[in-house]
């Protein structure tokens, strides 16, 4: 029998029940014995795992489980999520990126506590209420914490399924996950659908990977059209994204002459809102031609974006900033750093640091300015100061390049 898809996007998939069940005979033996040991399997608190879920939502397992658990050490609870404060959030998120995942986990919190006295909800449509949480997540939830029969089709299942199935439809297409969500709904173990969302992750994760180094080892090979084919190597079908943005950006790493950086923090970029940075402002200088008068005028451009009184910096300007170089006192450094390129999902940055050094009475001013959002940082605090990965990366940069 083959599967038939009819118009109103409703499946039959073609098996018989017998085939069904020792389908999840097969799967679930296999994760009995090869799942994988991790700290959110350890528990059946909804909390921790839908704090995993949204962790592993971009990120590796390896990645994610130091940042897990220490996460739920310092907030164990759903209560204690929701009172947290923006420090503590970042400084448990740092490195992870995507740093909206967890201030929407944080409102999603506070609902629970307002609108289900605080217990996480167990049912699909009230998870789906919940910010930040869409149908995977919900579906992770559901199955995992509350035994909801519901397939979590991430990118691993509908890889799966493409090629049990020898599907050509492009998974990056909503309807396509609409297609195999109703493919597995016939196909999950209604006695353990957690248990059966989890083994097709592992399974996709480390046998059915893209790759499929290793096809002997599958469990479903018998079911697998694919693997009797010899077609893996075409399924899943993916289209190519459009194309990424470039962006050229300008970073100041400006200090003043208590060797202290000035940060900034993010009031209006969805990216990194919260977060602090070292000032940073989007150009289209072509970077290798710029002299240095270039690279400083976009700075005080940059300033009067902040609610910096910029007639009262700019009677400052000559004399008391001037682009760093290797003679400049307390700020030595090469002039000449290279371009860093950092890539976020669909924009790629390229990023040309600017060391700038800023006498003291201007310094003082420009914090009097604008309190909330500038600060100057003596070297051995900038860790109290939650920043992004890219920052990391941009201040090790500059470390690895001063002459100090
Ligand atoms: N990826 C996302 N959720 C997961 C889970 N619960 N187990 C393993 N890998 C995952």
């Amino acid at each position: 029998m083959t599967m038939t898809i009819y118009e109103d996007q409703s499946v039959d998939i073609g098996w018989s029940s017998t085939k069904i069940q020792d389908f999840r005979r097969c799967l679930l033996n296999w994760y009995d014995q090869n799942g994988r040991d991790l700290p959110w399997r350890r528990s059946c608190d909804p909390y921790q795992i839908w704090v995993s879920e949204i962790m592993l939502q971009q990120t590796q397992v390896a990645t994610v489980i130091p940042y897990f658990e220490r996460f739920i050490a310092t907030l164990p609870n759903i209560e204690a999520l929701a009172q947290a404060d923006q420090a503590t959030l970042m400084s448990l998120w740092q490195g992870l990126g995507y740093y909206s995942r967890v201030r929407n986990m944080q409102e999603a919190a506070q609902q629970i506590m307002s609108d289900y006295q605080g217990r996480m909800p167990d049912t699909m449509p009230d998870l789906l209420s919940l910010k930040g949480v869409g149908p995977y997540t919900a579906a992770a939830i559901g199955s995992i914490a509350f035994g909801l029969v519901e397939p979590a089709v991430d990118g691993n299942l509908m890889r799966i399924v493409a090629r049990l199935f020898e599907l050509d439809h492009d998974i990056s297409q909503v309807k396509t996950r609409k297609l195999f969500t109703q493919i597995l709904r016939q196909l999950i173990d209604p006695d353990r659908p957690g248990d059966f969302n989890q083994a097709l992750m592992d399974l996709g994760a480390t046998v059915m990977t893209p790759a499929n180094l290793n096809p002997e080892a599958s469990p479903l090979k018998e079911f697998d059209g694919s693997y009797q084919h010899g077609t893996a190597h075409l399924y899943p079908v993916k289209k190519k994204k459009a194309k990424a943005s470039h962006h050229h950006q300008l970073v100041y790493f400006v200090r003043n002459q208590k060797g202290q950086w000035l940060l900034n923090r993010h009031q209006d970029q969805q990216l990194l809102t919260g977060l602090w940075h070292f000032p940073i402002y989007e150009q289209d200088l072509i970077f290798e031609s710029a002299t240095p008068s270039e690279f400083i005028e976009p700075f005080f451009e940059w300033l009067g974006q902040q609610d910096i009184n910029l007639k009262e910096v700019a009677l400052h300007q000559q004399v008391h900033l001037s682009m760093a170089n290797a003679e400049s006192p307390y700020m030595p450094f090469d002039q000449n750093f290279s371009p860093i390129k950092h890539v976020f999902s669909h924009r790629v940055w390229h990023l040309q640091i600017i060391p700038i050094y800023m006498e003291d009475e201007l310094a003082q001013r420009l914090v009097e300015f604008n309190p909330e959002n500038f600060v100057w940082v003596h070297p051995q605090d900038i860790n109290l100061y939650p920043y992004s990965s890219l920052q990391a990366k941009l201040y090790q940069a500059v470390q690895s390049d001063s002459m100090e």
